[in-house]
């Protein structure tokens, strides 16, 4: 009688993590594999962001942040990185229409002043929709550089204290964090890096301090609903101490 026993396929909602990032590697490689251009990578990989999006939504994922191109993918070719914006204004005006009726609210991280105008006007369109509305909200790391963002709120602390507005020895944890482009986000519960690479590629550096990982070679177009809810599991198997002790 062993079908009694099997495990539930859903991930069970207690400890379920409140906010997950991933980093969306391996379209490239994806791509070789199939004697295909990198850009078709990109392309399956925008697909299979779709599908785990809307899956995260449905099981009650509160955060889901992507990390989608980093201050570093500008060393890429210019058919690349044009492919990549292509894409992203493609998911945009698709979103603009979708996100009240699919209650996504989307919100972008980065240095969005070096990417394309129009890009940047769907984007102050989707913040502007977003503003008040509840569901899975999903950050999308464009032009993201951990340490670009830690420089850039170290800027503004700077001055604000040149400013008057803050003596150096008041600033606190929250201060600083207000200043970060996840401002009002909860740390990151379960960082999930495709692809193999066992490193974070400057994702998220200040706010993974504990979160826990999970890696996998499967590449990110073939990163599967069924994987994530193996992650989820996994996950959910952690003890997670945050420096204390548990008995
Ligand atoms: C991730 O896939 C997408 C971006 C960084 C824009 P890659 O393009 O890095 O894929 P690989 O690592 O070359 O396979
Ligand atoms: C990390 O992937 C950045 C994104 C997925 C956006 P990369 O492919 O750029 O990272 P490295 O070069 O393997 O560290
Ligand atoms: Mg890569």
């Amino acid at each position: 009688m062993l079908f009694l026993f099997k495990k539930k396929s859903k991930p069970k909602n207690s400890d379920l993590p409140v906010h997950i990032g991933i980093i969306l590697d391996g379209n490239g490689r994806w791509a070789k594999r199939r004697g295909l251009p990198r850009t078709a990578g990109h392309s399956a990989g925008a697909e299979n962001f779709r599908t785990i999006a809307n899956y995260c939504r449905d099981i009650g994922i509160k955060y889901l942040t992507v990390y989608a191109f980093s201050t570093e993918n500008w060393k890429r070719s210019e058919e690349e990185i044009y492919a990549i914006w292509e894409l992203l204004r493609k998911y945009l005006k698709e979103s603009i229409q979708k996100m009240v009726r699919d209650r996504v609210k989307i919100s972008i991280m980065g240095d969005i002043g070096a990417i394309p105008e129009d890009i940047q006007e769907l984007i102050d369109e989707t913040d502007r929709l977003s503003e008040t509305f509840e569901g899975i909200q999903l950050n999308i790391c464009l032009n993201y550089g951990g340490r670009d963002e830690i420089l850039k709120a170290a800027k503004e602390v700077a001055a604000d204290c040149l400013a008057g507005k803050i003596q150096p020895e008041e600033i606190t944890d929250d201060y600083f964090e207000a200043k970060l482009y996840s401002a009002g986000v909860p740390d990151p519960d379960l960082i999930i890096r495709p692809s193999g690479e066992l490193r974070i590629s400057n994702f998220l550096l200040w706010q993974s301090a504990y979160s826990e990982f999970y890696f996998t070679k499967t590449l990110w177009p073939d990163f599967s609903t069924k994987e994530l809810d193996s992650a989820i599991a996994d996950y959910q198997k952690r003890d997670r101490r945050f420096g204390g002790v548990k008995d």
